[in-house]
């Protein structure tokens, strides 16, 4: 561990690390390339104590997969499966449950309730369109990349110029998502539910923050594992 290392750096080691950096609100994923250290101070955390959580969290059993050895193949895969499909069936009941808040509760707490109404609203579009192109145009060269580099060969030629061009992309509007997910919080108060709150206002509660945990995780996967490998096989 040295004053560069990033909270990018240390999320990459394990799932423990990022679970660890997620429970004290330190952005390892849209913030990542911060100095560890700095983050901490500007949480009012020790590096040194946040460091010794990490280590005492369990190591992972055989069930998680060491996501910076595996081949790009196989991380591209668990990525959709896990991460894309899971947003696609959970930004449709989310805003089912956005929907039926706001017609019930909207007149309640109006500018509130209608902004997140909207930010949620853009965030699903974008996303929806983002895991489009990953899948379509982005994802298929990756697994080239995977197979080409498990078999030793040269990573075939990819017809945007460089991979560094998509994923430049991907990543901008990585940055939007987590923006957006940093509102949500806000304007949430944290996911408190309101003194309103029947049962549709806590399941979009709740559905809000498991998806803001799980998006941390996907971007994270994406910004500090896949991409940064795709980028290091095309230089050679
Ligand atoms: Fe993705
Ligand atoms: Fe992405």
């Amino acid at each position: 561990m040295t004053t560069t290392t990033t909270l990018a750096d240390v999320a990459a080691t394990s799932l423990s690390a990022v679970r660890t950096l997620e429970r004290h609100g330190l952005d390892y994923c849209c913030g990542g390339k911060q100095s560890f250290d700095e983050a901490c101070a500007a949480k009012g955390l020790k590096p040194e104590s946040v460091m010794q959580e990490i280590e005492r969290t369990p190591r992972p059993g055989a069930s998680e997969r060491d996501w910076q050895t595996a081949p790009l193949d196989e991380i591209v895969k668990h990525i959709v499966a896990t991460h894309h499909e899971y947003l696609k069936a959970e930004l449709p009941a989310l805003g089912s449950r956005m929907d039926k808040v706001l017609a019930v509760h909207g007149a309640k707490d109006q500018q509130t309730l209608s902004r997140l109404g909207d930010v949620f609203g853009s965030l699903r579009a974008e996303m929806e369109m983002h895991m489009h192109k990953e899948e379509s145009m982005l994802f298929p060269f990756l697994e080239q990349y995977g197979r080409a580099e498990t078999l030793g060969r040269p990573v075939p030629p990819v017809p945007f110029g460089s991979v560094a061009n998509p994923i430049g992309t991907m990543e901008r509007e990585h940055e939007g998502a987590g923006e957006a997910l940093l509102e949500i919080r806000d304007l949430t108060g944290g996911f408190a539910y309101p003194s309103y709150a029947c049962s549709t206002v806590r399941a979009l509660f709740d559905g809000l923050k498991a998806m803001e945990a799980d998006l941390h995780v996907h971007i994270h996967l994406e910004n500090n594992i896949l991409f940064p490998r795709a980028i290091a096989l095309e230089r050679g």
